[in-house]
């Protein structure tokens, strides 16, 4: 029973570790993306950023990629849970009086906190951009012989508006911050779930783990900042 139960808590972490490092990489494809929305609107920064999503929506091999994110993000968002509320029960005097906290970084004790509120993030950023995109209502134009939908004025509208477009700022750099505490740890822990943490190789996979930690979800948070003092000259 135990030996079960040991061996679906790895699997489990195997699971956490394979959703987790794809994720990484959709964040990477995700940013590159949403970057040539800092492009100044007089260099063609509509059109390109409407053709790039027409091509994200209808390209077979992209939206192939597209399910398997929306898989990883339930099956990673589920298998967290369930193992955050195992190491929960399993340890039921808090760290504090454990003296835990000298061991382990803040990141490493808060991974559920932190993943429920991106989860969160997740739902409403999806609400927001991607469901008008496939469902909701959006003006198209033709370009280049076909009718692409004007998702960038959508994003500028978003971030821009008189009265919310602040308050929206806010709450996507707080998630920025909340995104980076989770790689923070995430990263090399994955790497450590498939058992990749020989000496030699642990202090480079804890340095990219940080500097990607920092970097990917700072320049996210460049994005609604930019846009909503519009710091881009045109
Ligand atoms: C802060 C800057 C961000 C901006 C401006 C942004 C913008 C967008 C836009 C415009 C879409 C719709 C694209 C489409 O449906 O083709 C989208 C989709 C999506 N975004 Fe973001 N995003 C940002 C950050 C993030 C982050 C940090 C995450 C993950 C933690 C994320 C997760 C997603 C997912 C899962 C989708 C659906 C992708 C798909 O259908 O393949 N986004 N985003």
């Amino acid at each position: 029973m135990a030996n079960a139960l040991l061996t679906t808590s790895l699997v489990k972490k195997y699971w956490m570790a394979g959703t987790g490092l794809f994720l990484c990489l959709f964040l990477i494809g995700h940013l590159a993306g949403n970057l040539q929305l800092l492009i100044p609107e007089a260099d063609g920064a509509r059109d390109q950023f409407n053709a790039y999503a027409y091509f994200m929506t209808h390209n077979p091999l992209v939206k192939i990629l597209s399910w398997i994110t929306y898989v990883s993000i339930i099956i990673h968002a589920i298998d967290g849970l369930i193992l955050a509320y195992q190491n929960r029960q399993a340890r039921p005097t808090k760290y504090v009086k454990n003296n835990t906290s000298r061991n382990s970084t803040w990141s490493s004790r808060n991974m559920g906190i932190l993943g429920t509120v991106i989860l969160a993030f997740i739902i409403i950023h999806m609400s927001n951009f991607w469901y008008t995109m496939h469902w909701g209502p959006i003006e198209s134009y033709i370009l280049e012989d076909k009718p692409v939908k004007d998702l960038y004025t959508v994003v500028m509208k978003f971030f821009t508006d008189p009265d919310m477009g602040l308050l929206f700022t806010v709450f996507y750099v707080l998630s920025m911050i909340a995104i980076a505490f989770h790689l923070y740890h995430g990263f090399q822990s994955a790497f450590q779930s498939f058992g990749l943490n020989h000496p030699e190789w642990n202090s480079i996979i804890k340095r990219t783990g940080y500097g990607f930690a920092i970097l990917i979800p700072l320049l996210f948070a460049i994005i609604p900042i930019a846009l909503h003092f519009k710091l881009i000259t045109q």
